[in-house]
């Protein structure tokens, strides 16, 4: 009993638990709202773009990772297991394992990932399907695939799943590039569908044998339910108006034909002609808004009634205060900007605590760095909020306050300029590792090896591009209408910055003129490949 009882001192002593010997969230920082001070704690650290959180289940968290991973964890011991890891879930940039919900009884887990439909790593056909499984003792069992085929592209692959109060799934999917799909009941891309929880259709949806509920969506990434059972979506828009909006059945949402509110030349006309619901509030520039939890709890009076918004590039969590109705928003209140970075997701449990995952190892920073001054490095993390009394405050842990207004953001458009240093250091390595082959002036040799100068390989596609270099080639390939079946050789083996150069630099000499390939941009690949 002796050494039990040290060990668990000896845990105390490194988890911090104070006091409370069944909390195991370590505190890092407090909010000071008007009258409440909430703590922040961390929950879960060491992660790896956290990607869906869900607190429907008493006393538990269940969690994702992007690259296709299922945690499920018990708050009172910190005992955590890996529920399920997808061995056919495709990974790159914003797809992969996305949307996950845990029925509020205990007995399924729903999952949205993207899965590759060809079998060619260098231009990979994306799709995506929704899936059931039960949840039996501590396994999953019984796949289901609900929703299969669903079209996908590089980007906009949606997805956020929750259960709603009538016990159907709610599941809302991106646009996937086909934004002349979006209005069109004859495909799933651009809507937020419903369904029973077995996948087949209720028949009270809008549109018969359809699981669509709404439509035109761009990029829904937020869902969430308020009073009196309203719907609540955010959505992720262009470089312009990212919204939050209000889902009512069968209604119409305008992408790609309105962004934001009908307030632009012809979009007045075509919302009256359409009868376009318009958002609830929408963000110019846009602060990527994700996930979206609805707080009712009078532990924290001040959010009461509101919706709470995870904001990416605008590295905030907004907390959006309804009117009684929940037909408006009254007052928006931004926290945090910058301090914990990128966040990607809110989950609600039922005795008022919030839970927040950070995403500051996902590709964005590394592809528009400029815009992310100041951003914590990894690993990433799931924070805790909650209300505390001040006398269990802990002294050294800064107190922090709303944000007075929104931080400026630095705009997205921007190309990789390319510079001399790269272009030198890229010379370099094409001296070294291409040059005998290649030529030193990217012309190759007739029938053996094919040009660089002037092809569609080099100035084309980067993803092609850089997937070359970490594979290799040994098919067969054409360029500029000539056949070429030799071996190429990977260079995996070179750092993302060395292939990042090289390949700046032969997309910038014999004659060729393209941007530049950052170093993210080859992580990405690599990350995803495995390699
Ligand atoms: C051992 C010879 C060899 C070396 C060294 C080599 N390559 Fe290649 N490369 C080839 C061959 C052969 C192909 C065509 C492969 C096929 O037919 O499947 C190719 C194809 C390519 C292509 C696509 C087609 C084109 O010509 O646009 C690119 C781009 C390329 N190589 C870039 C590089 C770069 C960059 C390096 C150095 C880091 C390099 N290669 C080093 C032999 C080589």
């Amino acid at each position: 009993m002796k050494k039990l009882t040290s060990l668990l001192f000896l845990i105390c002593i490194i988890f911090s638990c104070g006091t409370k010997q069944s909390d195991l969230a370590i505190p890092v920082a407090y909010l000071q709202l008007e009258k409440t001070t909430l703590e922040i704690a961390d929950v879960v650290t060491g992660l790896d773009i956290p990607w869906d959180i869900d607190a429907s289940i008493p006393g538990e968290l269940w969690f994702t990772e992007q690259k296709g991973l299922v945690h499920r964890m018990n708050l009172k011991t910190g005992e955590r297991k890996v529920m399920l890891a997808l061995d056919d879930v495709l990974f790159r940039k914003s797809y992969g394992l996305l949307g996950m919900a845990v029925h509020p009884k205990g007995n399924y887990l729903f999952i949205h990932y993207t899965y590759q439909v060809n079998d060619n790593d260098l231009q990979q056909v994306v799709n995506s399907r929704l899936v059931r499984y039960d949840i039996h003792n501590e396994e999953l069992t019984n796949r289901k695939v609900l929703l299969d085929e669903i079209p996908g592209n590089t980007y906009h692959n949606g997805s956020r799943i929750i259960i709603s109060p009538d016990d159907k799934i709610i599941f809302s999917m991106g646009d996937a590039g086909r934004t002349d799909q979006t209005q069109r009941d004859d495909f799933l891309v651009g809507k937020i569908m419903r369904l029973n929880l077995d996948g087949s259709i209720p028949e009270d949806n809008p549109v018969s044998g359809s699981p669509i509920w709404s439509r035109g969506h761009r990029n829904p990434q937020g869902l969430a339910f308020g009073r009196n059972n309203i719907l609540y979506s955010s959505e992720h828009g262009p470089n312009n108006d990212d919204e939050v909006n209000l889902i009512r059945k069968n209604a119409n949402y305008g992408w790609p034909d309105v962004q934001g509110f009908c307030d632009q030349p012809g979009e007045q006309e075509y919302c009256d002609e359409h009868q376009i619901m318009e958002p609830l509030i929408a963000w110019t520039p846009t602060i990527a808004v994700a996930g979206t939890g609805f707080y009712d709890s009078p532990k924290i009076p001040e959010w009461q009634n509101s919706l709470i918004v995870a904001n990416m590039k605008g590295r905030a969590l907004r907390v959006l205060n309804l009117t009684e109705d929940g037909e408006q928003v009254d007052q928006e209140h931004i926290f945090f900007q910058k301090y914990f970075g990128r966040l990607r997701e809110v989950a609600v449990a039922a005795n008022g605590d919030v839970f927040v995952g950070t995403t500051n190892t996902d590709w964005h920073p590394r592809f528009q760095p400029w815009m992310y001054d100041g951003l914590p490095s990894g690993p990433d993390r799931i924070l805790r909020i909650r209300a505390v009394n001040k006398s269990e405050m802990i002294d050294s842990l800064p107190v922090l306050k709303e944000d007075d207004e929104a931080m400026e953001l630095m705009s997205e458009g921007w190309q990789n300029p390319v510079g001399e240093e790269e272009l030198a250091e890229g010379q370099k390595l094409y001296i070294q590792n291409c040059l005998a082959c290649h030529n030193p002036e990217g012309t190759g040799a007739p029938g053996l090896y094919p040009p660089l100068a002037n092809t569609n390989w080099v100035t084309g596609d980067k993803i092609r591009l850089i997937r070359t270099l970490l594979l290799g080639l040994s098919e067969p390939i054409e360029v500029n209408g000539e056949t070429y079946n030799q071996e190429m050789p990977s260079y995996a083996h070179l750092s993302d910055q060395q292939i990042a150069d090289v390949l700046t630099y032969i997309r910038n000499s014999f004659g060729n003129q393209a941007d530049g390939v950052l170093e993210g941009e080859v992580f990405v690949e690599r990350q995803s490949l495995n390699k």
